[in-house]
């Protein structure tokens, strides 16, 4: 039995430890593409003991590294792909929905796959719960908990950019545990006359703003300067959360998701059912 493991888009906190899990139990017979799908093409791919996986199982990013292959959807790197695929049993593809795609087409041209929801965006369509999500919101919650003191220590405003690129799960989920004073998860939300009454007021009370954007919306700098026209002396300062958002430590609840999904890859592998996705759905793990 000759398996083959990719991660392919953004690195998502918990496919680590798929990789180790999958590891374990394949030992010898668990290859890797490196680079995701463009590994594939390539045929650049090895045993994934070369990787290290169990120093890596409990830290974000992913040990077999990550890439954006948009080659893969043309015909002829499609073709070099599938034939360098069908060396293996089975291709397990972590990734969001562009590698769900990526992944599908490899089944319908006869190559048996396991697919694993893996972004920190949470938007992959079949699950309820993408790996990498709980790890993301609690960096951001982390980081604006850990921001705001100076922030009102100085009564300014703070505006935190957080990850999302089609999607504004990330925004939505941290507002719920950070008493932000206003969210911004699309480009109609934004009317600066209203959002400057909020910050100059809470500035007369002596208060400080919070203002979570999502990603893409507008350039965060440019935002301050509109911003800047209609508020008096308060300052206002942007970061950007960034990075921090996939590179943080895998939460323990991510490591919970991360392990389930991988004994379901197992279990299809070592039963050699048909290709199948791994989706968390009505709060327990199925395959589809
Ligand atoms: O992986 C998802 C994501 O983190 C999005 O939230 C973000 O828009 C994008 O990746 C950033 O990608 P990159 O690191 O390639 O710029």
């Amino acid at each position: 039995m000759k398996v083959l493991i990719l991660t392919s888009g953004g690195d998502a906190p918990g496919m680590n430890k798929v990789i180790s899990v999958l590891y374990k139990k394949f030992k010898e017979n668990l290859y890797a593409c490196k680079e995701g799908f463009k590994g594939l093409i390539n045929n650049e791919i090895c045993k994934v003991e070369v990787f290290e996986p169990k120093r890596y199982e409990n830290e974000a990013g992913s040990c077999i590294k990550c890439s954006r292959c948009p080659e893969f959807k043309t015909k002829k790197y499609f073709n070099k792909a599938l034939e360098n695929a069908k060396q293996f049993d089975y291709v397990v593809v972590l990734g969001g929905n562009g590698s769900f795609k990526g992944c599908n087409d490899l089944t319908q041209n006869g190559v048996k796959t396991v697919f694993i929801p893996s972004t920190i965006d949470n938007d992959v369509e079949i699950s309820d719960y993408s790996q990498g999500f709980d790890t993301a919101v609690n960096a951001c919650v982390s980081y604006i908990k850990n921001t705001m003191p100076t922030i009102e220590a100085f009564k300014r405003c703070c505006i935190f950019e957080v990850m999302g690129r089609n999607c504004d799960k990330i925004a939505k989920e941290v507002q719920k545990y950070v008493s932000c004073d206003l969210i911004i998860s699309n480009e109609n939300d934004i009317n600066y006359k209203k959002f400057a009454e909020i910050i100059n007021e809470n500035y007369k009370k002596e208060k400080a703003t919070s203002i979570i954007i999502k990603e893409r919306i507008i350039d965060i700098n440019q935002f301050i300067i509109n911003l800047k026209k209609y508020t008096s002396n308060v300052e206002i300062r942007g970061v950007i959360v960034g990075y921090l958002q996939r590179g943080t430590k895998p939460t323990a609840k991510e490591l919970f998701y991360a392990k389930n999904f991988a004994k379901k890859a197992v279990g299809i592998i070592k039963e050699n059912k048909r290709s199948g996705a791994i989706i968390f759905k009505n709060n327990c793990f199925q395959i589809i």
